[in-house]
């Protein structure tokens, strides 16, 4: 079947099923533009939290489609490919994150929303890459946080808040990834552009750019500027450059893929919603305790 074929059944079976696709901005454009919302974590967050559809294709990655189980434990969520995952996520578990707490007195745990269910149920607060100063900036002063499980997010948001946070030694392998050569190589070929990062980048990384934001952010920064090297995973870039045709962008270096967010095709979201599959299921007491987090995060307007 070609994509035309595949698309006309989806939008067909969706309108039956009365079911609603959500994407990620990394996913890949085919993908993207057969769904009904493309965002970034926060937005899918808020978007989950408002649905009517009892049925939810979450093309991205298991965090993402569980934040939505939670935040609409009615809906039937399906993950179209089940090792969908993300290695960041896997980075601290349940248990670790217990013993990490129990060196400190009484501190406050945000946790990135990129965690398990486990990880969410153990912390106070979630944060996504779009909420995380005005998060840090909720805690009181007094309160030592902790902060799991992106060393890089919480570094960034370290230094734009002026807290002192202590940092699980998690990251993610494709930010990680872009380097300080790799800046000076692209920025050698466009040096009259502007250079926009995700905060997942190392903090030198971070350092060397014009303006650092989560994949909406960055897609907000781009409406605004003609001429940009957009340092995240390839899916941002791809989107970008189908979106604005006239401007002058470049990726940071073509190697940044998400291998897992490029897992899922149009082949994947025809089977998911003909099969019904695979279904995100959340034991009831732990989505109560992780579901508090992510309530207390979407609370900070
Ligand atoms: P955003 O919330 O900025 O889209 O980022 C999600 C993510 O997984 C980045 O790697
Ligand atoms: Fe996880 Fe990194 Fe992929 Fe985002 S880009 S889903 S943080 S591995």
């Amino acid at each position: 079947m070609n994509n035309l074929e595949l698309r006309s059944k989806i939008l067909k079976l969706k309108e039956e099923k009365q079911a609603i696709i959500l994407a990620h901005n990394y996913q890949t454009l085919p993908v993207q533009q057969i769904a009904d919302f493309t965002g970034d974590s926060l937005q899918l967050s808020r978007v989950a939290a408002e649905l009517k559809q009892e049925m939810v294709v979450f093309c991205g990655v298991q965090f993402m489609a569980e934040t939505a189980k939670l935040l609409k434990p009615s809906a039937k969520v399906l993950l179209p490919v089940k090792s969908a995952g993300c290695p960041m996520a896997d980075m601290i578990t349940g248990e670790q994150l217990r013993q990490f707490k129990a060196q400190y007195q009484d501190p406050v745990v945000v946790c990135y929303v990129n965690s398990s269910i486990e990880v969410k149920a153990e912390s106070d607060i979630c944060c996504t890459s779009g909420n995380v100063i005005k998060v840090i900036n909720s805690i009181p002063t007094e309160k030592q946080i902790l902060f799991v499980p992106d060393r890089n997010l919480g570094s960034y948001a370290a230094q734009q808040t002026g807290r002192n946070i202590i940092l699980w030694q998690g990251f993610c392998n494709v930010h990680e990834n872009i380097t300080e050569a790799d800046i000076l190589e692209v920025k050698s070929k466009y040096p009259e552009y502007k250079l926009i990062v995700h905060p997942e980048c190392r903090p030198e990384v971070v350092e060397m750019a014009d303006f650092a934001a989560s994949t909406k952010g960055m897609i907000d920064y781009v409406k605004d500027h003609d001429k940009v090297i957009v340092g995240t995973e390839t899916g941002l870039f791809y989107q970008l450059q189908d979106k604005y045709p006239e401007k002058k962008l470049a990726p940071i270096s073509e190697r940044n893929i998400c291998v897992n967010m490029k897992k899922t095709h149009l082949e994947d979201v025809l089977r998911s919603l003909q099969q019904e599959e695979f279904e995100i299921n959340i034991d009831a007491d732990i989505a109560e305790r992780a579901l508090r987090s992510v309530e207390n995060m979407l609370r900070i307007k």
